[in-house]
């Protein structure tokens, strides 16, 4: 161990890095003498292997200790030597373990915390209800500061949701609505004020489409999410390509966290590289934004204290890493977090579904023999290859994608739980389990269509315009 380590923190040891770092830069730009770079160089590179023996990590301008420390880019193998490999970011989820992501390591990795029993007795407490089936059954699985947001709570200090789309095609599937199920279920609880970012111009620099097909996909998937039920008078739903230019308290926000992020941060957090365009490198500002009350004065009347919660699948966590290590340094309270994990593809836990592939997931524009064949076909099973062998062995439960879609979408724990122990005896055949996820979803996705039928064009408008909401704060 060397001085420099004995005598500093993480966060000091990565403070003098960065600066070190900037004094080798502004030497060669300089052009100094050669002896005097290559002393910066050598304490840089010294502090370097100090920085590493202190936090087990590499360092990574931008990316501070403590919540930046697993910038997406080099989140890296799992590291219990079992070789799976975990890779999550905004754009990619896979693995190599047919359970899925290892999510205990990923919390270890993103450096939030585990969504433990005693906080969900305590979100039971503070808000007299049961808790939602995604946190009895650990689908919201990783949280931060989630604490702080509930005592404050109880001392009468209110907060408000915020959470997002990224709107790339007009059908929505199953795994989107995850956010957006949990999301009305803690509005209605705990009566607060919502938030909703349509990021059409996020997909119009990510993807080969054009603003006008971004922003109509914006307006049809409001009206899914709409569809799930989220109170008029206390969610505002917004477009970035609308609201940006007709909220100037949004735009100085945003321009707010530009100034204080660098292109190395967002590098190393996003992987972002010289050759990606500037829109993209802005763009986390835009995403960072609404975490702050005072981008939206028509709902908060100019406060700048309100706390935010955001909940969202873990994929999203990067934006939010960033936004805050950013918070403090211009004023703002850092947005809290409640993560999920990822609802499978049908073809298995190690990927996230794509909206580019129909038959890796259930479509809510779905019809009922759509649901009940997607599933007989692809939906991966857990059981054996014949009936004699699986009444014999039983299945395996942790890796049967129509158990894992039943954990979250069938209500009763109790009869999970005889779902569960039948399969896993040998009681419960393959295509009975299928038979059961279907009849449980066909109704869910047939009761989603008949709602969004009823979400007219005035009622997306009522939504998506800029106005106050009803609520005490
Ligand atoms: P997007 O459109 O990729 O995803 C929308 C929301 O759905 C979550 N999600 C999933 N959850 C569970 N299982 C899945 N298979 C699955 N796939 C996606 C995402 O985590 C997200 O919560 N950039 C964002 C839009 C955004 C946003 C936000 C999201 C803007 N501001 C604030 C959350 C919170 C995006 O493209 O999401």
């Amino acid at each position: 161990m060397t001085d420099c380590q004995e005598a500093n923190s993480p966060m000091e040891l990565y403070e003098k890095l960065t600066a070190q770092g900037d004094k080798v830069r502004a030497l060669k730009t300089d052009k100094a003498e050669k002896a005097e770079v290559v002393a910066a160089v050598q304490m840089l590179l010294k502090l370097k292997v100090d920085y590493k023996q202190t936090t087990g990590q590499d360092y990574k301008a931008g990316c501070p200790p403590s919540e930046t420390a697993a910038a997406v880019t080099d989140n890296g193998p799992a590291a219990d030597g079992d070789g799976g490999e975990d890779n999550v970011d905004p754009w990619n989820v896979s693995t190599t373990n047919a359970k899925g992501v290892d999510y205990d390591k990923l919390i270890v990795r993103f450096g939030s915390s585990k969504v433990e029993k005693e906080l969900v007795d305590r979100i039971e407490k503070v808000s007299g209800q049961k808790p939602h089936r995604f946190l009895r059954r650990g689908i919201f699985f990783s949280h931060r500061d989630m604490h702080q947001v509930l005592d404050a709570y109880e001392k009468h200090k209110s907060f408000y949701l915020y959470t997002g789309r990224g709107p790339s095609s007009e059908a929505m599937h199953v795994g989107h609505l995850i956010p957006f199920i949990f999301t009305k279920w803690l509005q209605d609880v705990f009566d607060i004020p919502l938030v909703i970012q349509l990021t059409d111009d996020e997909k119009y620099l990510w993807k080969d489409l054009s603003l006008e097909d971004c922003h109509r996909f914006a307006v049809e998937n409001a009206k899914d999410i709409i569809a799930c039920g989220f109170d008029v008078n206390k969610t505002f739903i917004f477009s970035d390509l609308d609201y940006m230019g007709a909220s100037p308290d949004f735009y100085r926000n945003v321009v707010k966290i530009q100034k204080h992020v660098t292109f190395n941060q967002v590098k190393g957090i996003f992987g972002f590289t010289d050759s990606d365009c500037i829109g993209k490198i802005s763009f986390p500002a835009i995403q960072a934004a609404p975490s702050f009350s005072s981008s939206f004065p028509q709902i908060f009347g100019g406060r700048k204290d309100i706390q935010c919660l955001i909940p969202c699948a873990i994929d999203q966590d990067p934006y939010f890493r960033m936004t805050r290590d950013v918070a403090p340094r211009i004023g703002y309270p850092k947005p809290a977090l409640l993560h999920s994990t990822f609802f499978p593809a049908l073809q298995g836990a190690q990927t996230k579904m794509s909206a580019s592939d129909a038959n890796t997931s259930i479509f809510l524009t779905d019809t009922p023999k759509q649901i009940k064949s997607k599933i007989n076909k692809h939906a991966f099973s857990g059981g054996k290859d014949t009936v004699e062998e699986h009444r014999k062995y039983g299945g395996n439960a942790d890796v049967d994608v129509s158990f894992m879609y039943l954990t979250f979408f069938l209500e009763d724990d109790e009869q999970l739980e005889k779902i569960r122990q039948d399969y896993t005896s040998g009681a419960l055949l393959t295509g009975e389990l299928k038979k059961i996820l279907t009849e449980t979803l066909q109704p869910m996705i047939a009761q989603h269509q008949e709602r969004r039928k009823q979400v007219t064009d005035e009622t997306v408008k009522q939504f998506m315009t800029p106005r106050p909401l009803n609520f005490n704060l």
